[in-house]
């Protein structure tokens, strides 16, 4: 029959994983449902037509992992590039090299520092507030790294990015601020990473390209015929929102989303290199990216004397808006609680990825877990008859 074993509603990288290891390995019939015009979830990325550079559509996506597993399932579908990531932040005019090093504190209290001299620095610096005192996020961060630099490279950005005062936050938002006693300013620190050689697109289509999945694009779970038709009767990978699903009967859970204001400039190089930070207050966008600086080595493709950038605006997302990162309150927790109740007793339903567990999931988190949940429910319940839950 054209009746699926599997339904799977999301086709980012956690949906593309399960629907691929459950077709590849287990030979099933895969049904993927996504409302988008276009699958790959918030990794995907399109060609600007003006510039021929790759864009990432929902904010730039960088590849690192230091999980083995993660880092050999992706590369069956792709080759990676050498990039490595780096960040630079703007204050008061002058550029600075992130993330928090040595080369950042030189620069920034206007002369050389030894390793060791930089640490007595910071040392004195942060004795201003003892850790475990800390009440807010503003004393927290000047617990650990001291108010000058906590001014300079904490303060306005975080403010911008929470729309709050620091001292209006939570001290748990931060448990560490990581500053570098070297020059070392590869912004992760992972075993690998890269970006996908023919763009996230090309990647995520690979995941998806086996014929025994088909996606379907344009197409909300919610009010389908697939869950009239098949829901409690074929078992359901969700990874939506989870208080979407249950009709928000707890209550919204909050997010943060960023709007991401695209624009072609005239000039080769805007700003020299991917990703730069603004940490003034008065500025009201957080960073603003560069994209064709990811892929320097495909200069040849770029077209000449034009580049393309996003200015990035952080917000408290509103109902319609493009949910990003759960802001996580205790609220948020409490009603987290009595979704995952309703989620456990949700019958042939699993819920997954980063809106179905409601955490922030880096890429290769998101593959991961998908991987585990394979492992640990669905080969199980296909390869063993083990009940699903
Ligand atoms: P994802 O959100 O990608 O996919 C869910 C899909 O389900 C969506 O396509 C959605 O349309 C669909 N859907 C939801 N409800 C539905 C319904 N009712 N019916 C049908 N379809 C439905 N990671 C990293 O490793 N490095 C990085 O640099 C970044 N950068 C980054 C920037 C920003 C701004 C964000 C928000 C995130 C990142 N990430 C990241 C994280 C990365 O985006 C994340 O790991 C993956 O998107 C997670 O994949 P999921 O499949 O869980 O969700």
């Amino acid at each position: 029959s054209d009746r699926p074993d599997i339904v799977i509603v999301g086709s980012g990288f956690f949906g593309l994983t399960i629907a691929e290891r459950c077709a590849a390995d287990l030979g099933l019939k895969v049904l993927v449902l996504e409302r988008r015009h276009h699958l790959g979830g918030n990794a995907y990325s399109e060609r600007d037509p003006a510039t021929n550079v790759e864009v990432h559509k929902y904010g730039a996506h960088l590849f690192h992992t230091s999980n083995e597993r993660v880092w050999e399932y992706a590369n069956r579908f792709t080759t990676f590039t050498d990039y490595k990531h780096r960040v630079f932040g703007k204050y008061q005019g002058q550029v600075y090299s992130l993330p928090m090093n040595l080369g950042l504190i030189n620069q920034f209290f206007g002369r050389s520092h030894t390793p060791d001299e930089a640490r007595a620095l910071i040392a004195e610096q942060s004795s201003e507030i003892a850790t475990e005192d800390a009440s807010n996020l503003e004393e927290k961060a000047i617990s650990l790294i001291g108010r000058p630099l906590y001014e300079a490279f904490i303060k306005g950005y975080t403010a911008k990015q929470w729309q709050t005062d620091p001292t209006k936050l939570s001290a748990d938002i931060i448990t560490r601020l990581p500053v570098r006693y070297t020059f070392e300013n590869g912004w992760f620190s992972d075993t690998y990473e890269g970006l996908p050689t023919d763009g996230y697109t090309a990647w995520l289509q690979k995941m998806a390209d086996h014929p025994n999945i088909e996606v379907r694009l344009e197409t909300d779970w919610f009010g389908s015929d697939v869950e009239a038709e098949l829901k409690g009767k074929v078992p359901v990978v969700y990874t939506g929102p989870v208080d979407e699903y249950f009709g928000n009967s707890e209550g919204r859970l909050s997010w943060r989303t960023v709007d991401l204001q695209e624009s072609v400039v005239e000039t080769g190089d805007f700003q020299g290199t991917g990703v730069v930070n603004y940490n003034d207050q008065d500025v009201p966008y957080t960073r603003i990216i560069e994209f064709k600086h990811f892929h320097p080595e495909r200069e040849k493709t770029h077209l000449p004397g034009k580049s393309v950038i996003v200015h990035e605006y952080s917000r408290f997302a509103e109902e319609g808006d493009e949910p990003y990162y759960p802001i996580n309150t205790a609220e948020d927790r409490a009603k987290l609680l009595k979704y995952r109740d309703l989620a456990n007793q949700e019958p042939m339903v699993l819920f997954g990825g980063r809106l179905g567990t409601y955490k922030y999931l880096d890429m290769h988190m998101a593959i991961g877990s998908a991987l585990s949940m394979y492992d640990n429910k669905i080969r199980p319940h296909f390869a063993e008859g083990v009940e699903l839950k």
